[in-house]
């Protein structure tokens, strides 16, 4: 009985998620198109765009990516005084022998950095980065004041560095260094569409039609000056999104001929692809602002979930876990996994973390 209802909904829910699917992507097209006046707006000379990204570099690697087949080049948005973080990822998801060694597949994970902005501090935590990337040789810092309102800023530079020297990895990722990513689903997810040769890829959840925010106390005003319409072109939240390489080229090079003013990086990265004509795809498993609910049946699907830093190591254990894998297979584990998603995901509480219909993925 349970198994026939369960079924029924399936299928229900699958219509109508197709129907939801081709209408929102009717929608997004249209946008698409109607919002072609933001870029055209936004469109100044080369020489002043340049301005935007034209920081000097204090670490860098070139070297990083060379000769190598490299299936993704992840930076890690990271700021200076983050070094436990930095370690958090060093020693789990992105480890990137661990990754090479099981996965047999290279990954490149790179520190994204500004300088501090407390002038009292500068020296003594420059002196610890360089310290620190000796050791590890993975940050790339260039000498803009690393805060929020120069996020736009350390989005040129990813940019700017995979066109100089990693235009050759087939994916590339952004995330902010409180991010869990279970790598060894994505690394797979990445594999297949690789094979498929799908272009135009970007995947993340994705923000639809949404307006600037206008309360002048909030971290995320935007002032009519810097930006007047009254809706940003679709986006993923900076959190964690990835594209495939000819999106990261499209992207760079809209973002030389844009005013990149608008501090909000992850609607700027937005505004650039709607130039370039490229909509991003929602993966109901990349979590925006959210942190996902602490359960095996969802380790076993999850991408991205936000908020997190001391846990990571336990995240990356059950990650890692074959018996944790193993747990939703076979019928009663795929039938008790649909049931606990359905409770951990269609309630109120998670609502920012998967969507409902992730329940039945
Ligand atoms: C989806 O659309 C089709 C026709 O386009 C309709 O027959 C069907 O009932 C719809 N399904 C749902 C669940 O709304
Ligand atoms: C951009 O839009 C603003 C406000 O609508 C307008 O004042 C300005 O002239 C426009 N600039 C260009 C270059 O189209
Ligand atoms: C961004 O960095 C530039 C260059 O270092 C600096 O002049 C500016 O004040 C910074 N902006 C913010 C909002 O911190
Ligand atoms: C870029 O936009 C800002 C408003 O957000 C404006 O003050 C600035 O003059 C613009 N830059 C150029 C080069 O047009």
């Amino acid at each position: 009985m349970m198994c026939f209802l369960l079924s029924v909904i399936k299928v229900y829910w699958e219509s109508l998620d197709k129907n939801l699917t081709s209408r929102v992507k009717s929608y997004t097209s249209r946008l698409l198109s109607s919002l072609e006046f933001i870029s055209t707006n936004l469109t100044i000379s080369h020489e002043e765009a340049r301005k935007f990204s034209d920081h000097r570099y204090l670490i860098n690697h070139q070297w990083k990516c060379d000769n190598e087949d490299v299936l993704l080049l992840l930076f890690v948005k990271s700021s200076p005084e983050n070094y436990e973080r930095r370690q958090a990822i060093r020693s789990t998801w992105g480890n990137e022998a661990y990754i090479q060694k099981n996965f047999g597949v290279t990954v490149r994970v790179l520190f994204a950095l500004g300088m501090d902005p407390q002038p009292l501090n500068l020296k003594k935590v420059q002196h610890r980065l360089f310290r620190e990337d000796e050791i590890y040789q993975d940050l790339i810092q260039q000498d803009f004041f690393d805060t929020f309102h120069n996020l736009t800023i350390k989005l040129l530079l990813q940019l700017t560095w995979t066109h100089t020297y990693c235009n050759h990895a087939h994916f590339i990722m952004s995330a902010d260094d409180d991010i869990f990513v279970h790598m060894p689903n994505l690394i797979r997810y990445l594999q297949g569409i690789n094979r498929a040769n799908i272009k135009d890829f970007w995947i993340g959840k994705v923000h639809r039609g949404a307006p600037p925010n206008r309360n002048k106390k909030s971290k995320y005003y935007v002032s009519y000056e810097m930006y007047p319409w009254s809706v940003y072109p679709d986006y993923t939240p900076g959190a964690g999104y990835v594209v495939s390489k000819d999106v990261a080229s499209k992207v760079y090079r809209a973002s030389l001929t844009l005013n990149a003013s608008l501090y909000i990086d992850d609607v700027f990265m937005g505004i650039c692809a709607n130039a370039m004509g490229i909509s991003p795809q929602e993966h109901a498993f990349f979590s925006g602002e959210g942190r996902a609910p602490n359960h095996a049946c969802i380790y076993n699907q999850m991408m991205t979930s936000h908020g997190h830093v001391k846990d990571f190591h336990e995240l990356w254990r059950l990650a890692t876990d074959p018996e944790v894998q193993r747990f939703s297979t076979g019928f009663f584990g795929k039938l008790y996994c649909t049931l606990a998603k359905i409770r951990l995901l269609c309630t109120v509480s998670f609502s920012f973390t998967y969507p409902c219909k992730a329940a039945f993925l």
